[in-house]
């Protein structure tokens, strides 16, 4: 059967946009109280009901994901040098850049696509300071190998969880674990409020800090403790959160179908590679990823994203190019094509599908029948 292109784009994101007449209402409750930014009631309730909704110790909001990250590289007074994935977003390494500390690129995992947790010990120098791990496309890092080292070498642990809203291992949220874990709330994720993130942490004393970067350092009218910078969330941000998050329940049920059904389509095709399954990870269901073996395949990763723009449908090549590719990290020792062989090849394979509420089974199985009609 001759595969027919979608009549309207099918793209790898949308939106979860709460009804117009909620957003109105709460608009509205926003107004009458006066009160804009710099931690009203929204920025409250939202705040207690995602430490409850992740299921973590302590919990700080920002306005997006990087200005997070960038803060609690400063919170844990880290310096020199971090050991990370070059397969992220640029948020990650940039983050490490903005506080003046050098990214050390380390391979990352055959089948998680994470950081490898062997690799890292042989890039420890009396430089380093933490390792910057991420959670790509919500599967958790190897967290326990990763403790184990830094507890070693006493270097502190970031997670990067911009992909893992929702995760759970062994029933615990993925923001309990290491010293701070970032979320990244932004509209493409799955839970967003517009522009937003947050800061998960289990040492109370990290809390008066991070929250006096986040408002410039500011202690009081007349004092300022820290060079601190602006990563407030305002109410309307929280406002949004709050109507989306009244969403996730619904939206999870609706990505975990859609997620099924192409695991069901896909799983076994030679050349196309899924994520494994682990039964004690609860999975956020932000993005399906595939990996194409252009050999077995017959066709590669980069045609495959081509040929599927004719049929209406946008995937996109995450991660690629890898960070460690650019302009700005290119020179860096650790950065050699060489010293990450897993991650060059990865970063030729993988390609993600679209996956948001707006889409049918129907839909994905269409999709599914395109990628299979590529193969040769
Ligand atoms: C892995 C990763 N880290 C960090 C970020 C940055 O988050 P934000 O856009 O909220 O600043 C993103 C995405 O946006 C991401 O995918």
């Amino acid at each position: 059967m001759t595969n027919i292109p979608f009549k309207k784009p099918i793209y790898i994101t949308k939106p979860l946009l709460p009804d117009l007449k909620n957003v109105n209402e709460k608009l509205k409750e926003i107004w009458d109280s006066g009160w804009l930014t710099n931690f009203g009631a929204q920025h409250a309730l939202l705040e207690k009901k995602l430490k409850k909704y992740l299921n973590v110790q302590h919990i700080s909001l920002f306005n997006n994901g990087t200005n997070a990250l960038m803060i609690a590289i400063k919170a844990l007074n880290l310096t020199g040098e971090v050991i990370t994935t070059p397969f992220t977003f640029p948020a990650t390494p940039n983050s490490l850049t903005w506080n003046n500390i050098t990214p050390v690129f380390c391979d990352i995992d055959d089948k998680t696509m994470n950081i490898d947790a062997d690799k890292i010990e042989k890039l420890i120098t009396p430089k380093t300071s933490a390792i910057l791990a991420v959670h790509v496309f919500g599967t958790p890092c190897n967290i326990e190998k990763i403790q184990k080292i830094a507890n070693k070498h006493k270097l502190k642990v970031i997670y990067d969880a911009a992909h893992a809203f929702g995760t759970k291992i062994n029933g615990k949220g993925i923001g309990s674990f290491g010293d701070i874990t970032m979320f990244s709330f932004h509209a493409t994720k799955l839970f967003h409020t517009i522009e937003g993130g947050a800061l998960t942490f289990n040492d109370k004393n990290l809390k008066e800090k991070i929250n006096l970067l986040r408002n410039f350092g500011i202690k009081n009218e007349e004092t300022v403790l820290a060079p601190g910078i602006n990563g407030k969330m305002n109410e309307i941000q929280a406002g949004i959160g709050l109507l989306v998050l009244n969403m996730m329940k619904k939206a999870k049920k609706t990505r975990k179908s859609l997620y099924e059904t192409y695991e069901k389509h896909l799983k076994n095709i030679n050349g196309i590679k899924l994520l494994q399954n682990k039964v004690n990870v609860k999975k956020s269901y932000q993005y399906f990823a595939v990996r194409i073996n252009e050999e077995e395949f017959g066709t590669s990763r980069d045609k495959v994203y081509k040929q599927f723009k004719k049929y209406n449908v946008f995937t996109r090549k995450y991660f690629h190019p890898l960070c460690s590719e650019y302009q700005c990290y290119k020179h860096l020792q650790s950065a050699k094509i060489t010293n990450l062989p897993v991650a060059q090849k990865i970063g030729k394979e993988v390609l993600c599908m679209p996956m948001h509420e707006g889409l049918s089974k129907k839909d994905i199985e269409n999709i599914c029948n395109i990628l299979k009609s590529f193969k040769k």
